[in-house]
């Protein structure tokens, strides 16, 4: 833009004289004229006062120019300049973000820091490069998608060791992944205090004072951890005589006369099966650190290898989460993390951070996750949006169909994996912030499990934390080494508390 506008300006002058309206003037080997006779004249604009005034303002503007030129090189400051290593189609988005002041001025102090974040190069859906991983063999990694940016290696775990993982995880025992909450969402409804007029004008997104049945899902698809569908809807309005016309619309009056936690009473009356949850499965987690079993220590290795990432990031993560599916389990979309916004804490770093927020995230930066067999019937790992041109929540729901629900529509997603013993798969969480550490969520990277059909289905997650904000993540680290030293001093032989299972005690009162 600006490039053109100097352009067209620079043409002018000269343009003067092939005007139709203007006789030819030229300038410079005219003897001087008489003032009179220039002002009287028509082809005057083409005089020398004028080609003074068009001068002056010309070079006017090209110093404007140059100020805004400079201003905005100095303003984007010498990151956007540089190029990250692998800075890579997944760094999208970055550049259009502005973080607020105070996360602008901790990344400018931090400028000088030790730790930088390797990204892998996508290049194209359906691209394969080798990586080394293990002594004595070469995976093939294939490219599966670029937003969210994520990549499939077959083999990545033997046969052996997808079954000692199996067993161990049996040994510990595994747990329902997700257990029915009776009540408690009433408090919560009553601290929002929110008249039912102001919900209903909330809900209504597109405002055409009616409710229909995906505006209520779009913001409520979850309640209680119980996944509603448009049926399940249907049936709640018919259950609570809501909508008498029947139409699946709530006006205002029939929206006012439900009461606010109507749908809640409705649901617990009437019995939740763990089919209609949001996850059902169970799951446990393995402990990868030292005094570990030599296949979850070597797992551990091969995925630092894979991601590039500091060892300590990964030795510093959550551990390993082993899940089983019976035959008719599922897990709903998702996102693996959160939205990061700057009142936002990580769950791992929340110590370390000296403020308390409402807002928490488990800030999992990558997932990598591993079939540990080949199941039978359904069971992909589906990502309803990978790829799409765009992402918008409101559009997941269309005419009933709901592209988040694993248990009906996973045959419209954009891309499904299916579950091959031994096959790893990963992706970004989270875009790159272009200057080497972790950006903005990444949303395409929306997931889940398919419904089982036929057979049982063992995954494992590995998930690799790393706070937003590097000056948190580093005084995290500093704070556990501080302790790993202190732990060492004590000399006692049973305190082998490493950094891995406080992390572990802090996040997971599960374990
Ligand atoms: C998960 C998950 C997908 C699958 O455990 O977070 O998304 O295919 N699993 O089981
Ligand atoms: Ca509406
Ligand atoms: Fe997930």
């Amino acid at each position: 833009m600006v490039h053109h506008h100097i352009r067209s300006t620079m043409i002018e002058p000269q343009d003067c004289d092939d005007g139709d309206e203007h006789e030819t003037l030229p300038l410079p080997t005219l003897p001087p004229m008489p003032r009179e006779r220039v002002s009287l004249q028509k082809s005057s604009i083409c005089s020398r006062s004028y080609f003074m005034v068009v001068m002056v303002f010309f070079h006017v503007y090209i110093i404007n120019v140059i100020v805004l030129l400079l201003y905005v090189h100095y303003n984007n400051g010498p990151g956007d300049v540089l190029a990250t290593p692998n800075r890579d189609e997944a760094s999208r988005g970055s550049n259009h973000h502005k973080p607020p002041e105070s996360h602008q001025q901790q990344s400018d102090s931090a400028f000088h820091r030790d730790m930088y974040l390797l990204r892998l190069e996508g290049i194209r859906v359906g691209h394969v490069q080798k990586v080394s991983l293990v002594p004595d063999k070469v995976h093939e990694m294939r490219t599966l998608s670029l937003k969210p940016l994520l990549f499939e290696i077959p083999g990545f775990l033997s046969e052996e060791e997808c079954r000692v993982v199996v067993q161990l995880a049996q040994l510990k025992g595994l747990m329902e992944s997700q257990v029915m909450v009776p009540e408690g969402q009433e408090e919560l409804t009553e601290q929002l205090n929110l008249s039912p007029e102001e919900i209903f004008n909330l809900l209504d997104l597109n405002q055409d004072g009616q409710l229909q049945l995906q505006e209520i899902l779009t913001h409520s698809r979850v309640r209680d951890g119980i996944w509603l569908t448009p049926e399940d809807l249907r049936e709640i309005y018919a259950g609570l005589k809501a909508d008498p016309d029947g139409n699946g619309l709530l006006s205002l009056e029939e929206f006012r006369s439900l009461g606010s936690d109507a749908f809640q009473r409705f649901l617990q009356q009437r019995g939740v099966k763990s089919s209609q949850l949001v996850r059902n499965s169970r799951h446990t987690w393995l402990y990868q650190g030292k005094g570990a079993h030599q296949v979850l220590r070597d797992l551990k290795k091969r995925v630092t290898r894979l991601t590039r990432l500091p060892s300590t990031l990964v030795d510093l993560s959550e551990p390993l989460q082993v899940v089983r599916y019976e035959q008719g389990g599922h897990y709903h979309a998702h996102h693996d993390s959160g939205p990061v916004y700057p009142e936002t804490a990580c769950t791992h770093t929340r110590l370390a951070a000296n403020t308390s927020t409402p807002f928490e995230t488990s800030c999992r930066y990558i997932t990598v996750l591993f079939y540990l067999n080949s199941v039978e019937g359904g069971g992909e790992t589906a990502f309803p949006v990978a790829d799409n041109r765009t992402y918008e929540e409101v559009s997941l729901i269309q005419n009933d169909v709901d592209l988040m629900d694993t248990r009906k529509n996973c045959d419209k997603s954009n891309l499904r994996v299916k579950p091959t013993k031994g096959t790893a798969v990963f992706w970004y969480n989270y875009l790159s912030d272009g200057q080497g550490w972790v950006g903005e969520q990444d949303e395409y990277s929306l997931h889940g499990g398919c419904v089982v059909t036929r057979g049982t289905k063992w995954v494992a997650n590995n998930w690799i934390n790393i706070d937003p904000d590097y000056q948190r993540q580093a005084r995290y680290q500093q704070l556990v080494s501080q302790q790993g030293e202190e732990d060492a001093e004590d000399e006692g032989e049973q305190s082998q508390t490493s950094p891995e299972q406080l992390h572990t005690a802090d996040s997971h009162q599960e374990l």
